[in-house]
């Protein structure tokens, strides 16, 4: 698919037909999400990818509460999703990568090599997005659908269970299936976006 199209057709899926994805596609969506850049090529980011409803629902079930899962008009649609794809990243790779020799222009100085709290901006949380937009137009361009999940609850629960070392921090979970036509429509979608001209500014601010 051309590019330009898969980005004008992405938005958000979230009610999936529960038939499985191919372990070849997802690991093709993978192998994509790694090879978006990565602050200093440190490549600080990782994912655990689960598959079938087995392994899904070690997400449900940690990050998610019975409460929830009765009210929610979309949890239906949104357990059905045959793959959760979980974005982590690990500060303490980029602190390190920036103590080395190559990066003591850039980082020393402002003491990007002392510690996460010295950056101005978490690099490591952006890279573990570029690695997300990507899946989600791989998504799009295998003719798939997926969504993006924050996440607020249960983090911790969830890495102890599949064995997250410590010092990662999970971005967000992309659930990845065929769109089954239901209804996923967000309510943020009724908000009136900025509009493009006050969010361009050629030439300065
Ligand atoms: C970082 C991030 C977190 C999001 N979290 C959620 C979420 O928890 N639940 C959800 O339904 N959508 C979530 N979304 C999807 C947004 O609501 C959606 O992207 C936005 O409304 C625009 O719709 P579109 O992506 O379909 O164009 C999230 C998107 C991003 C980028």
């Amino acid at each position: 698919m051309e590019l330009h199209e898969a980005i004008r057709r992405r938005a958000m899926v979230r009610s999936f037909a529960s038939d499985p994805v191919d372990r070849a596609v997802v690991e093709h969506l993978l192998a994509a999400a790694l090879h978006s850049p990565t602050a200093g090529n440190t490549g600080g980011t990782a994912w655990v990818a689960l598959a079938g409803p087995d392994e899904t629902s070690v997400y449900w079930e940690a990050t998610t509460d019975a409460a929830w899962r009765e009210s929610s008009p979309r949890w239906e649609g949104l357990r059905r999703a045959p793959v959760v794809l979980l974005a982590y990243s690990r500060a303490a790779s980029y602190v390190d990568r920036y103590r080395e020799p190559d990066k003591a222009g850039t980082g020393a100085d402002v003491g990007l090599g002392d510690g996460m709290d010295h950056w101005p901006v978490p690099y490591w949380t952006g890279d573990a997005a570029f690695g997300v937009m990507t899946v989600l137009l791989g998504a799009v361009d295998a003719g798939l659908g997926a969504c993006v999940l924050g996440n607020f609850r249960g983090e911790e629960a969830l890495a102890r269970v599949l064995g997250v070392p410590d010092g990662w921090q999970l971005f967000c979970a992309v659930l990845v299936g065929r769109p089954d036509g239901g209804d996923h429509r967000s309510p943020s979608l009724d908000r009136a976006l900025p509009d493009i001209r006050r969010r361009i500014h050629w030439g300065g601010w």
